[in-house]
């Protein structure tokens, strides 16, 4: 079969290194469960990992993991994804784990190997596979963390670069599996009504928040030295900023959305220290694996400044932390108050207009509009709502999006290195100047020093929960 430069081939196998992990346990299993249901899963499967397991101990892992997660197993859709598994046990360390892939693999034109383990070990892997020649036509799919600043996602990046193009690269960030984030992108640009009001002309400033009422729980071994603005503002925020603040991809594929993305990174100013408040939640250093006296953050505001016509003057607060109230991401546009109105009532004064997107727990859409009902003499907010679950059902979860868009050969989900290097920039100076941790109540707000954040733009608006 002839392909030509523009469709990418679909994967003729998945090779998954670290199969017997934590990401594979909660994440992966059911994802490919999920696709094979779906019937959108057509190649093999290959497990890797240290563990001297056999291939039925891994099927049963698959079970008790898909299982594990709330879904009820149909056996006939299993037995045909048990069927596609098969198993290399070996050290990442030693050459003869790869040439055994390479013999599971073998004839195999377009593998995707998805390494779900520790980022240290990427190059070594990758190294190994393409001495072993498995990198021609392959695809290398990588989870976050991209390095820990931008001076060492550069050196990841120019490791990984030995062995492989950045085309081959396929960076998860499980945000832009969200179709929450693909909403944002249509209704922003997919409608007249509202496409003008995205700008400085109407918004007095944007909100994101991203809060968890779930705390760090057993991950404090890879928590404690991440902290609240690795783990989810360097990438998945920002990738919520990019979708909020871009302006149209003139075209679908893949290098124009990435350079969209790009574009608009590079219009967003260094963050500013002064308008970072860092929390942690009370009980957070009884958490096994954090440290004694352990200053990382559980909750991090901050206010981003985007310098280009569109955005000038308007300020992103950005706020997230665990152990907040509620589980709830949005994000939500505050428009310029209107003038007194003659007309009105003596000294009232209408509402900013507010428009929320909601992302998680489900997706949908508000517009905060003031209203004059017939219960008062006043004009007062009512709310449009739209739950986007009325309208089209569930969405696939992320992660099925993006092991179908890796095996696909889809990159558009996937994060591209200049683009990660860019909100590095962007944090890097909070990072170096790591301001007071202030701790917080569980079960708040997160601290009261962050009130401050948004001061002078009417304070944080309370999220809006789904009833
Ligand atoms: C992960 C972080 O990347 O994203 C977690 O490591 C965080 O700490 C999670 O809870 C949030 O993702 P989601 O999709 O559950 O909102």
């Amino acid at each position: 079969m002839t392909h030509t430069a523009t469709e990418p081939r679909t994967a003729d196998v998945l090779v998954i290194f670290g199969i017997t992990g934590d990401l594979a346990k909660v994440m992966t299993f059911r994802s490919l469960y999920r696709l094979e249901a779906r019937g959108l899963l057509d190649c093999p499967i290959v497990g890797v990992a240290a563990q001297d397991w056999t291939l039925d101990q891994l099927i049963e892992r698959a079970r008790t993991s898909i299982e594990g997660t709330g879904v009820k197993i149909d056996q006939a859709v299993f037995d045909r994804f048990a069927a596609r598994l098969s198993y290399v046990s070996g050290d990442f360390g030693d050459t003869t784990v790869y040439e055994r892939v390479g013999e599971v693999i073998k004839g195999a034109e377009t593998p995707v190997f998805y390494l779900e383990i520790p980022p240290f070990l990427f190059g070594r892997v990758v190294q190994g596979l393409s001495e072993a020649g498995l990198t021609t036509g392959a695809r290398v799919v990588v989870e976050k963390p991209f390095g820990h600043d931008q001076q060492s996602a550069r050196a990841l990046a120019d490791e990984l670069h030995q062995y492989i193009d950045e085309s081959q690269l396929y960076r998860i960030d499980h945000y832009l599996g969200k179709m929450g984030l693909e909403e944002i992108l249509y209704l922003r640009f997919a409608n007249a009504v509202l496409e003008p009001l995205w700008s400085r002309n109407y918004l007095e400033c944007v909100q994101i928040t991203m809060a968890e009422s779930f705390g760090v729980e057993d991950r404090g071994h890879f928590y404690d030295p991440v902290g609240a603005l690795r783990d989810v503002c360097v990438n998945h925020l920002m990738q919520v900023v990019a979708a909020a603040a871009m302006e149209p991809p003139s075209r679908g594929d893949p290098g124009t959305l990435k350079d969209a993305t790009t574009a608009l990174f590079r219009a967003v100013e260094e963050a500013d220290p002064k308008h970072y408040v860092r929390g942690q939640y009370d009980g957070y250093l009884d958490i096994d694996g954090v440290a004694k006296n352990s200053t990382t953050e559980t909750y991090a505001a901050y206010r981003l400044d985007i310098e280009n016509w569109r955005w000038a003057g308007v300020p992103f607060f950005i706020r997230t932390g665990k152990r907040l109230p509620e589980t709830q991401t949005e994000l939500r546009l505050v428009f310029k108050r209107s003038p007194r109105l003659g007309f009105a009532p003596p000294g009232h004064l209408a509402e900013s207009n507010q428009i929320v997107i909601r992302l998680d727990p489900s997706t949908g859409v508000r517009i905060q509009v003031d209203a004059h009902r017939a219960d008062s003499v006043r004009a007062a907010p009512i709310n449009l709502d739209m739950e986007f679950s009325q309208e089209g059902g569930e969405a696939p979860t992320p992660y099925e999006v993006l092991l179908h868009a890796a095996m696909t050969g889809q990159s558009t989900r996937f994060t591209r290195q200049d683009a990660v290097e860019e909100t590095w920039r962007v944090m890097q100076p909070l990072i170096d100047a790591p301001t007071p941790i202030h701790t917080y109540k569980p079960r708040t707000w997160g601290p009261t020093a962050a009130d401050r954040v948004p001061d002078g733009f009417g304070g944080w608006q309370l999220p809006w929960i789904s009833s």
